[in-house]
């Protein structure tokens, strides 16, 4: 049997997962031709990881608790990452900093979704709800979502796709939350797909702006482009 190799994926999670949950209902339906490999987290107790067991796939409790020491986590994370052939790590709420060793491994091949339009709102300590709070209290008229490649500075890798919404007067930062989450929903398995299929490829670039390359059909593809 000569079967090509299933575009293979693995995410890293801490907390609810919704947008894991999404993947794993567009990989349901066909829409996303994708193997999940496994699902890791440092948190025993994120719901990410029971959506993935719910979904018959691989869910990994990884931290310095289980392993002993964080060079041991991130020993372990280029262990799995290597053995399942994961061709891209999508990172799906991961509270913590990705080890170096795991970017090594996984050069230009790590991405990111972020509950605004970076630059603006990002960087250390712009994370979950402290991110929609700076919103509302700097008065923004419009705000988003970032998905971006990742590399070892926080939110700083390469842009792949933005869309934004308008914060309505008065909208507290829950609702400016669920607006972005709504984007997020929307576009993030749209561009894990575009991977898999050949419109997005990681490069050899050591260059932070040109870790992919992105074809002109996969912007075609996106709503927000108008396609
Ligand atoms: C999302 O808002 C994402 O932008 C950020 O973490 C959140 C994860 O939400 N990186 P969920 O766990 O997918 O529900």
């Amino acid at each position: 049997m000569n079967a090509k190799k299933p575009f293979t994926v693995a995410a890293f999670a801490s907390g609810g997962g919704s947008n894991l949950q999404v993947l794993i209902d567009k990989q349901r339906t066909g829409e996303l031709p994708v193997r999940l490999a496994f699902t890791l987290s440092n948190n025993s107790k994120a719901l990410a990881l029971q959506r993935t067991r719910d979904a018959g796939a691989l869910a990994l409790h990884v931290s310095a608790k289980t392993e002993g020491s964080e060079a041991a986590v991130a020993e372990k994370m280029v262990r799995l990452l290597e053995e399942h052939r994961v061709d891209l790590l999508i990172l799906a709420g991961y509270m913590k900093k990705v080890p170096p060793q795991v970017l090594t491994a996984m050069r230009n091949r790590v991405i990111n979704i972020h509950p605004a339009l970076l630059p603006a709102f990002g960087g250390e300590g712009f994370y979950g709800h402290k991110v929609h709070e700076g919103v509302v209290a700097r008065g923004c008229q419009i705000t988003g979502m970032t998905i971006h490649m990742v590399n070892e500075d926080y939110d700083a890798g390469q842009i792949v796709y933005q869309e934004s919404v308008r914060v309505e007067p008065r909208w507290t930062a829950e609702e400016v939350g669920a607006a972005v989450l709504k984007l997020e929903h929307n576009s993030y398995w749209r561009v894990i797909r575009a991977f898999a299929v050949g419109q997005i490829q990681a490069t050899e670039s050591v260059s932070p702006s040109e870790a992919v390359r992105i074809d002109h059909e996969f912007f075609a593809s996106m709503e927000f482009f108008g396609s």
